[in-house]
This record gives C-alpha cells, sequence and structure tokens, in this order.
C-alpha cells in the first residue's frame, strides 16, 4: 500500500511541483501548425515535457489518447521518478472519445438522467481502456447568453437541471475514471458572450444559479475541479481563495483535486494581478489550486523559489498523491492495448449512442402532423444541405478521437431506412466555413469547398431536387467548429446561404422539413413560421444519422425539451424562463418596439407524435411545515395510437416572501413512456431544498414561509395550475 506520508517525506521541492504540473503532450497531424496564441513550439513540447518526465518533474499529462503512446510515456515518468510515481493521463473526453454521443447541450435535452448516466459511463469505459484517468468534463456552467460558442458544452439555462444533468455525468465518468466539472465558476456569463471575457456576477445569481450544478457535481462524487480563466467580480477566478478554499472545500466539503485551466495560472500576469510567473503559482497554489495545467513553461515549476509555504505545497501534493492512490496507478499503471482496442469496437457503445441520438431530439414545430414520414406512401425523399453528409459536422465540437468511417450522416441514415428514391443535393458549398478556430490545428475545421463548386448550379440543382421529390428534408444548421470553444457569434444566423436554400425549398410546394444542427438556439423566425416541420436534431454524434431517419420515420417519437429559451433575435438576449417581474405580466413596458417580448420556442419545449393531456394536479397537503415534504400527483394521458415518452415537467413559484421570486422555477422533472390510449400517474416531492434559496438581504439561505403556486406541464407553454400549497 503507497504511503503517501512518506512519498512526500521523500521527495524534493522539485519533484513536488512537478507532481502540481500538468502538461499538454501534443503531436499534432503531419503538416498542421498551432495556433499561434497558444505560444507552443509543436516539434520542441514534446522534447521538453520528456525532459520533465526524465527528471520526475511531471505529474501529468493531457491530450494523448493512444494507448500505445500513453504506455510508453508512463514507462518514460516512471524510469525517471525515484519515488516511483506514475503519471496521471487526463483529456477532455467531453461527449464520448471513439463513440461519439449527442453534445452535453443535447444530451441536456433529453431530460433524461439515465441516458447521460450510461452516456458518460460509455465514454469513460473507453477512456480508460485507451489508459486516461480523468476527464475535463462535464461542463457543469449555466449558460444563458448563446452568443456564448459553449453553450454547447452545457445543460444550458437552468440550475435545478444544470444540477440534475451535472450530478448524472458525474455518476456515468467515476464508474471508470475521475470526472472534472469545469469552469468554478461563472464562466458562462461571459460579457456579450465572448469566451473568457469577464464576469460580474452577483452573490444571488452564483448561490441560486451558478454554483448548484457545481454542488450537485461534488455531492456525486466528482474528483476533480477546473477552474475558470476569466475575472469573477474583479478578481481571476484561478486566484480566487473564496471559489476554491471557502466555498469549494470549506462550505462544499470538497476532497478532491483542483487543476487550473489550460495555462490560466500564468495568465494571472495577463490579467494584471501577478507581477510576474512566480507569483502568479503562488497566489493560484495558495488560493486552492492544487495543480496547473500548462501548456509550456509552467509557473507552478517556480513554486520552490516561491513565498508559498511548504505546508501548503504539501497539502496541494498530498491530493494528486490521492487520487492516483485511489485510480490504482501505483499498482497497475499500464493499459492493455489489445483490450482498449475491443472496448473501442463495442457494438453496445454505438447502440447507446443512436439511444440518446434519439432521445435528445427536439420536435420543435410538427403541422398538420407531417412527421413522421409515412415511408409507405412515399416514393422519393430529397435531402438538401451540406450538413445533411457532413461527418464532421453531425460529430460537433470537441471530438479528436473520432472514427470517422463509422459516423453515420443523415443522409446515410435516410438512405439506410428508406427503400424509395433519395436524392441528395448540398445546394451550396460545404466550404462555406471560413470561420477560423483555434481546433483547426488538430483538423478538425479543414475547408473542404470541393474545386469547381459552380455555386448556382448547385444552388439550382438543390431547388430542382425538391422540386422532384415528394418530400424535402433541409439540414440547416452551424459547422462543427462555428460553436465550442473560442467560437462566439454576435449573430444567430444562419451561416452562409443557408436561409435561402430553405426559403426557396419551402417555395417549391414540396412538403419540407428542417433538420437543425446545432448546439445554441438560432433565428429560426422564418421557419417557425414557414416551415412546417422543424426538427433539432443538435450535433447528434457517430450515429446520429441512423437516430435521426428513426425519428423522421417514426421508429421513436421525439421526446426531448429545450434546455433553454429559444429567443427570437439576438437582441432579446438574455431571456430566461425563471425571471422576476416588477409589474403585471401584461403590462406592455417589457416589449420592443421591433420585436416581440416572447421567445420563439420556450423553455421546456418540445412536441411528441404522442397526444398528451394533463388532468387534475393534486397535492397531498394544503398546509406544510417549514421542512416538511408535500406529494404532488397529476395524471398524464397519452390519446395517440402508440407508445411515446413525455417529459412531465414541475415548477414552483412562491407568492410572498423575504425577496422577490421568479415567476416560475423547475423543481423536479420525469422522463416516462406512456403507451398507447392510456394514463398514468406522475408524483412528485416538493421539500425544503426546493423552497430553500439564497436570500442576498441576509445573505444566507432562507426558508420563507409563503403559498406557492404548483404548475405540471409538458413546457412552460403548457400548465395546468393546480391549487396553491403554502407554508407556515
Ligand atoms: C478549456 C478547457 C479544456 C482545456 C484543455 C481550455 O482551453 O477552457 O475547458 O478542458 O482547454 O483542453
Amino acid at each position: 500500500m503507497t504511503n503517501v506520508d512518506e512519498l512526500l517525506a521523500r521527495m524534493s521541492p522539485a519533484e513536488k511541483a512537478g507532481q502540481l504540473t500538468q502538461y499538454f503532450y501534443f503531436r499534432l497531424p503531419a503538416g498542421a501548425e498551432a495556433e499561434p496564441a497558444l505560444g507552443l513550439d509543436v516539434a520542441e513540447q514534446p522534447r521538453a515535457v520528456e525532459a520533465a518526465l526524465g527528471r520526475g518533474e511531471a505529474g501529468s499529462l493531457l491530450f494523448v489518447t493512444d494507448p500505445a503512446e500513453i504506455n510508453r510515456l508512463q514507462r518514460l515518468a516512471l524510469a525517471g521518478n525515484p519515488h516511483g510515481i506514475p503519471l496521471l493521463f487526463g483529456f477532455d473526453v467531453i461527449h464520448g472519445l471513439r463513440t461519439i454521443f449527442p453534445v452535453p447541450i443535447a444530451m441536456a435535452a433529453s431530460w433524461d438522467p439515465e441516458i447521460i448516466e450510461r452516456g458518460q459511463a460509455v465514454a469513460a469505459r473507453e477512456a480508460r481502456a485507451v489508459g486516461i484517468h480523468w476527464a475535463f468534463a462535464p461542463m457543469v456552467d449555466i449558460a444563458r447568453d448563446p452568443r456564448w460558442g459553449r453553450i454547447v458544452e452545457g445543460a444550458g439555462e437552468d440550475p435545478y437541471l444544470g444540477a440534475v444533468v451535472a450530478a448524472a455525468q458525474v455518476r456515468g465518468f467515476q464508474q471508470h475514471i475521475i470526472a472534472g466539472p469545469k469552469h468554478f465558476g461563472g464562466y458562462g456569463a461571459a460579457l456579450g458572450g465572448r469566451d473568457y471575457d469577464e464576469v460580474n456576477l452577483s452573490d444571488h445569481e452564483l448561490w441560486n444559479v451558478y454554483f448548484p450544478p457545481f454542488r450537485a457535481a461534488i455531492e456525486a462524487g466528482a474528483g476533480n475541479v477546473m477552474t475558470a480563466y476569466m475575472d469573477l467580480n474583479g478578481i481571476p477566478a484561478t486566484a480566487s481563495h473564496w471559489l476554491f478554499t471557502e466555498v469549494l472545500r470549506d462550505a462544499w466539503g470538497f476532497d478532491g483535486f483542483v487543476v487550473s485551466d489550460a495555462n490560466a495560472v500564468r495568465n494571472l500576469v495577463v490579467h494584471g494581478f501577478a507581477r510576474d510567473l512566480t507569483e502568479a503559482g503562488e497566489r493560484a497554489l495558495t488560493a486552492g489550486v492544487d495543480m496547473e495545467m500548462a501548456i509550456a513553461d509552467p509557473a507552478y515549476a517556480r513554486l520552490p523559489e516561491s513565498q508559498a509555504a511548504p505546508e501548503v505545497i504539501d497539502a496541494r501534493v498530498r491530493k494528486v498523491l490521492e487520487a492516483k492512490v485511489r485510480l490504482g496507478l501505483f499498482d497497475d499503471p499500464y493499459v492493455d492495448e489489445e483490450r482498449a482496442r475491443a472496448v473501442l469496437a463495442d457494438p453496445a457503445h454505438r447502440e447507446a449512442a443512436r439511444e440518446a441520438a434519439r432521445r435528445s431530439a427536439v420536435l420543435l414545430r410538427n403541422e398538420r402532423d407531417l412527421l413522421p414520414l409515412d415511408a409507405g406512401s412515399l416514393s422519393s425523399i430529397a435531402v438538401l444541405g451540406p450538413l445533411a453528409d457532413s461527418k464532421r459536422d453531425t460529430l460537433g465540437p470537441w471530438v479528436f478521437d473520432f472514427d470517422l468511417d463509422e459516423t453515420v450522416t443523415v443522409l446515410d441514415g435516410i438512405r439506410a431506412s428508406f427503400e424509395g428514391r433519395v436524392d441528395y443535393a448540398p445546394g451550396i458549398p460545404v466550404g462555406q466555413r471560413t470561420f477560423p478556430s483555434m481546433f483547426d490545428m488538430f483538423g478538425g475545421n479543414a475547408p473542404a469547398d470541393p474545386p469547381g463548386f459552380d455555386a448556382e448550379a448547385e444552388f439550382a440543382r438543390a431547388i430542382a431536387t425538391a422540386a422532384a421529390a415528394d418530400v424535402a428534408v433541409v439540414v440547416v444548421g452551424e459547422w462543427q467548429n462555428m460553436i465550442g470553444e473560442a467560437a462566439s457569434r454576435s449573430s444567430l444566423e444562419l451561416p452562409g446561404r443557408q436561409l435561402e436554400l430553405l426559403q426557396a425549398v419551402v417555395a417549391t410546394g414540396t412538403p419540407t422539413v428542417a433538420l437543425v444542427m446545432n448546439g445554441r438556439p438560432l433565428d429560426l423566425r422564418w421557419a417557425a413560421a414557414n416551415v412546417p416541420a422543424i426538427l433539432d436534431i443538435w450535433y447528434p454524434g457517430t450515429q446520429g444519422g441512423a437516430a435521426v431517419a428513426d425519428l423522421l420515420f417514426g421508429e421513436v417519437s421525439p421526446s426531448g425539451k429545450l434546455p433553454f429559451t429559444w429567443p427570437r433575435t439576438v437582441g432579446q438576449i438574455p431571456m430566461i424562463s425563471s425571471h422576476t417581474i416588477s409589474h403585471e405580466p401584461d403590462n406592455q413596458a417589457r416589449r420592443y418596439w421591433d420585436e416581440e417580448s416572447t421567445p420563439l420556442f420556450p423553455f421546456g419545449h418540445g412536441l411528441s407524435y404522442g397526444k398528451f393531456g394533463y388532468g387534475e394536479l393534486t397535492v397531498d397537503r394544503p398546509v406544510v411545515g417549514r421542512e416538511g415534504t408535500v406529494s404532488v400527483s397529476v395524471e398524464v394521458t397519452n390519446d395517440a395510437d402508440r407508445a411515446a415518452a413525455e417529459v412531465v415537467q414541475l415548477y414552483l413559484h412562491q407568492r410572498h416572501g423575504t425577496a422577490s421570486r421568479p415567476v416560475r422555477e423547475l423543481k423536479g422533472f420525469r422522463r416516462v413512456v406512456v403507451p398507447a390510449r392510456s394514463t398514468l400517474v406522475v408524483e412528485f416531492p416538493i421539500g425544503p431544498e426546493h423552497r430553500r434559496y439564497w436570500n442576498a438581504a441576509v445573505r444566507d439561505w432562507v426558508l420563507d414561509a409563503a403559498v406557492f403556486d404548483v404548475t405540471v406541464g409538458g413546457s412552460t407553454a403548457s400548465f395546468e395550475v393546480g391549487p396553491p400549497m403554502s407554508e407556515g
């Protein structure tokens, strides 16, 4: 059994600093150039890291996914480390490693903790098999500004949904590896939606909105937490003693280790906070950041000369060593490469990804029940738009180790399920991706403009293809790396000529289905008024096209619900469901002169092939004590001739109290499959944990004695209002 105290007693200051350092280990594809802003010398980087391994001065590496390479580097580390301390390998396992699941915002749209947990357990199983011990995930940052590209990585706007999704992901990951919820805290509220820009959030918003998913992730057992890049209320988050010591450890009892975001410790100098790298390291360490993630030249290498107290350094090293012990790395540091291949090829993983894509799609509109398509009565389908047959875009952002050959596009999926004629025309060039991305260096966003693409002729061909078909399926959305990190937008319009393409297809008179491939709400005002069926398929992953075909042809019903409020236009941002009011709801002042005050689609919205009705809502007791729990139940009826899943949502509204409370707050949900022509009873508890909130006046959590309205429905737009419940 490894004795951490003995190790600490034997280690030199430089070795301790090394354990607190995590290096990027980059091997870029041949010919690729590193993003200049990273300050990375591609040739020098691996040499410098291997030299640190040889000196026993590196605790962890990231960005290596090949099991043979992981074993090689582990051997180097163990040969260089006089105490036999193995390396920890971390990586961005965001929505799958080899088997790519729908992007995280899509998984959240399933409102289904079971499939979310299963998905991350699959990702973790693949990761562990290749030798990765730790995922920099889940991203549990609340996102209320869709200009911010990282909205795709989280669970959307709501703290309750965010907390349930965070916990489910952590449970999934931690079956095999360490989960690292990120980026603590408030990172999603960047000014103007510009990534890394400063964040100014009141304590009321932090405690009530931005912190709950982190707390839930920690309660679910997350072994790591990552810092955030930006300034939070004037202090760089990465050097915030309040965040990492007072809140995370002291208030929540977090017992794992904290890692900085990439280069965030070095950047304390750029913030104008630390005077030099030595002070940067000392201040981050003292704040509570155990490990520095560094692209090159780590600040923590200077810890031995810094003012950092030796006992604080020891406490941080202890956390890192404990994580290695818990993972069993001292006993078994290597991976079995053959087994890794078998795990990566497991067909059960593909099946889980397909199921996840089915459950995450959101049916936004379905006039005259155009969907599901009746395959038997159709002889031809036109599949249009460049995203319909783009494997990379189908996978979405934050993928590195995918297998393009086995990625099923929408076109592939439709071809495999439909026996009639399928005609494909992109209409506009796939290569309309002039958007430079920092992920270009991994080959992820390579311009793919086919040489000699004749824009006008291709556009006309797509329209003619639509005109000649019984149904047109147009895939619209954003290209893979227009969304994600450092991918903010000032507009939510469909890029390129996609709207024009959609309009021209609808004008042919052929019934049209729009499939939206996205990770944030886009400006679909025209489509919402003119395209009869709109299905949000997100970036659906490896099995995406197969799942989309299952949904289009009615093999399964869509059951996803929006995890964010979908604004009409960028000018309405931010727009959320759980807002407060100061005037009667019909007061005109909340309106814009030039736009409605309502969203295009509300939070929780999502249609079904089932026909759901909600019966009377009952509350088991009209009055409860402060710490009491009531039980709410509602009948959900499906009048359709087919079974379908519905996400039943419960919202609370507190009528009066010691603070103004939101018009509604999500406080429960259940995904249930309701058989054809039947009724189920769904029950929810409402306990003190659902009524408690952080009150800015008393600077603490409170439970008011108050009257509450309870509403249950399939969306925030369709409530059944029940009798009030009071606490007193
Ligand atoms: C991102 C993190 C990510 C890290 C390592 C950073 O730029 O903000 O979310 O885990 O890079 O790739």
